[in-house]
């Protein structure tokens, strides 16, 4: 079989040969209006983790946004101003720079012919892109207002169904639609190993998986840039930080100064980065200091659609542009009989966790329940001759505190091993949780609660139980790596979380 994380063989320019080509475009969309949208219909509310992203496309936070759609909405702004992103204009300073734009494309003395031209095609693709994407806002709508557990739409290979999902119509509608239009133009600039590569192995695997997958250009990419609903810059922190950073230094300085960098690089050379001030792109990032690095480009941590693993809120974490993505634990390489386990019945545990004293929600777990009950099995580290596999299949719940990181690949290990999911964190965003409802097949304990866990765990009954776990194996495609990528597996999830932000900004 073919690896999905085979070594890519799109070989690119030299970054830096590259000269500074000032193109003369003049955008004519410059604002960045994001309508976000309110609580949907909830299947079920769970504080812990709302949803980001929600179903009921009609109440749009900024008035403004409104404007430019075709659509009828309801007149309101229900979420407070603050929630918008920091650049968005009024409907005024909109119309006024358009102004400007035009009267600059009328000057021939501000642009060359050809140049203005060639802007105004591009305009004139953009402005039809955008009244497709208003169609899709519209369907995705009408979708989401049956509230069915199952999608009603037909599909060949899988219909959401369940209270897995927050709306399964809706999700569904906007996945069909996703595949019809979804287009990605990967900047060419960037050498391998930093760009255009990554890890497909280790703990970062998902960064590597992602990429390679989207570097084989099989599914959603396109060569031309003007055809593009968004721009992805393929650099990989895990890969940096290999090369660039210094053992021991607990400086990265030099990594973020390549990425500020890159994006001068594309966004001289390119006229679509200034155009939205980086919101139609986005950056993907497994490694712990993926957001640290974003930070060094203020309108990329700000503006742009940050694909993390380490999707910590009190990072900047923005749960309504930036997407949550799976941290997968992929020693060999490999996901085969990671997939898999026995039947609650042959679960003598009640919970299980394996691993080092990282961070302070691990020091109160190790501390609290590290050799105190037969039930709750807490180990630093595995005695001999006991495998970590084997503990997750025998456990009824496995444990998933944060480390170092708000992340942890136990919450995938748990999943593939039908072992139900209790994760104990603060701030974190897990995975899909647009279209997930996470309250369905999983346990948030807080870390407060800790002390608690057995009283907490003992209190699920049976029939709960079975429910959860039932669920468990309902989500497992959702974050299964397949190579090649298959429907509705962690790829186009993945995909569809960046596709679901990319709907929300109007350029
Ligand atoms: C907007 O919402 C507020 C609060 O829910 C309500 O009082 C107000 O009447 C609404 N305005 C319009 C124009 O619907
Ligand atoms: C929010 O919007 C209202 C009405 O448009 C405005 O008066 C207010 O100053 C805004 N608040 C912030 C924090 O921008
Ligand atoms: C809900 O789903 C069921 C099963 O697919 C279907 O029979 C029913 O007509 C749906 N209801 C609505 C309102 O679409
Ligand atoms: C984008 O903006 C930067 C900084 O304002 C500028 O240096 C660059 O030339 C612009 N890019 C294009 C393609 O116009
Ligand atoms: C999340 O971010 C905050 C702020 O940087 C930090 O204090 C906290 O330790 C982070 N959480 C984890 C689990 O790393």
């Amino acid at each position: 079989m073919r690896s999905p994380c085979s070594p890519s063989t799109l070989s690119s320019s030299l970054l830096g040969s590259y000269s500074l080509v000032v193109s003369s475009f003049v955008s004519p969309l410059i604002v960045v209006s994001v309508f976000l949208l309110t609580v949907g219909p909830q299947l079920s509310s769970w504080s812990s983790f709302p949803s980001p992203v929600t179903w009921r496309f009609g109440y749009f936070s900024c008035s403004h946004s409104r404007a430019f759609l075709s659509e009828e909405t309801p007149s309101n702004c229900t979420f407070a101003n603050d929630s918008c992103r920091n650049d968005i204009e009024t409907k005024e300073t909109f119309q006024q720079r358009q102004g400007q734009v035009i009267s600059r494309v009328n000057d021939p003395k501000d642009v060359t012919l050809g140049a203005k031209r060639r802007d105004m095609k591009r305009d004139g693709k953009l402005e039809k892109r955008e009244v497709s994407l208003a169609r899709v806002r519209s369907s995705i709508r009408k979708a989401a207002q049956i509230r069915n557990f199952t999608s009603v739409h037909e599909d060949p290979d899988y219909v959401p169904q369940g209270p897995i999902y927050r709306n399964p119509n809706a999700f569904h509608r906007s996945y069909l639609e996703m595949e019809r239009l979804f287009k990605i133009y990967i900047y060419e600039e960037g050498e391998p190993p930093l760009f255009h590569d990554g890890p497909c192995k280790s703990i970062y695997s998902s960064e590597g998986r992602l990429i390679h997958e989207l570097e084989k250009g099989k599914l959603y990419r396109t060569k031309n840039p003007d055809e593009a609903l968004v721009y992805f810059l393929p650099f990989s922190v895990v890969n940096l930080v290999e090369h660039l950073y210094a053992p021991g230094s607990h400086e990265i300085n030099a990594i973020g100064r390549m990425v500020v960098d890159y994006v001068n690089v594309i966004s001289s050379k390119h006229p679509f980065w200034n155009r939205s001030l980086g919101a139609d792109h986005f950056m993907l990032s497994c490694h712990d200091w993926g957001p640290r690095t974003s930070s060094y480009v203020p309108d990329l941590f700000r503006n742009s659609i940050r694909v993390l693993c380490n999707a910590n809120t009190s990072e900047g974490f923005n749960p309504r542009k930036d997407a949550s993505f799976p941290e997968i634990h992929l020693r060999t390489g490999d996901i085969t009989g990671l997939v898999g386990g026995p039947s609650p019945s042959k679960r003598p545990f009640l919970a299980f966790f394996a691993g080092r004293l990282h961070g302070h929600i691990r020091h109160l777990l190790l501390e609290r329940w590290k050799d105190k009950d037969q039930d709750v099995q807490v180990y630093n580290q595995l005695p001999n001759g006991i495998s970590y596999d084997y503990m997750l299949k025998r456990s009824r719940f496995c444990l998933c505190p944060s480390g170092y990181e708000v992340a942890s690949p136990r919450v995938v290990e748990a999943i593939y091993s039908e072992c139900v999911p209790v994760l104990i964190s603060e701030g974190y965003v897990p995975p899909f949780s647009d279209v997930l409802n996470w309250k369905a097949f999983s346990v948030h304990v807080e870390v407060k609660d800790i002390p608690r866990i057995k009283e907490i765990l003992m209190d699920i009954s049976q029939r709960q139980y079975l429910r959860l776990q039932r669920r468990v194996k309902q989500v497992q495609r959702h974050f299964v790596v397949n190579g090649p990528s298959k429907r509705f597996d962690m790829f186009h999830m993945t995909m569809h979380s960046i596709w679901l932000r990319r709907l929300n900004v109007h350029i």
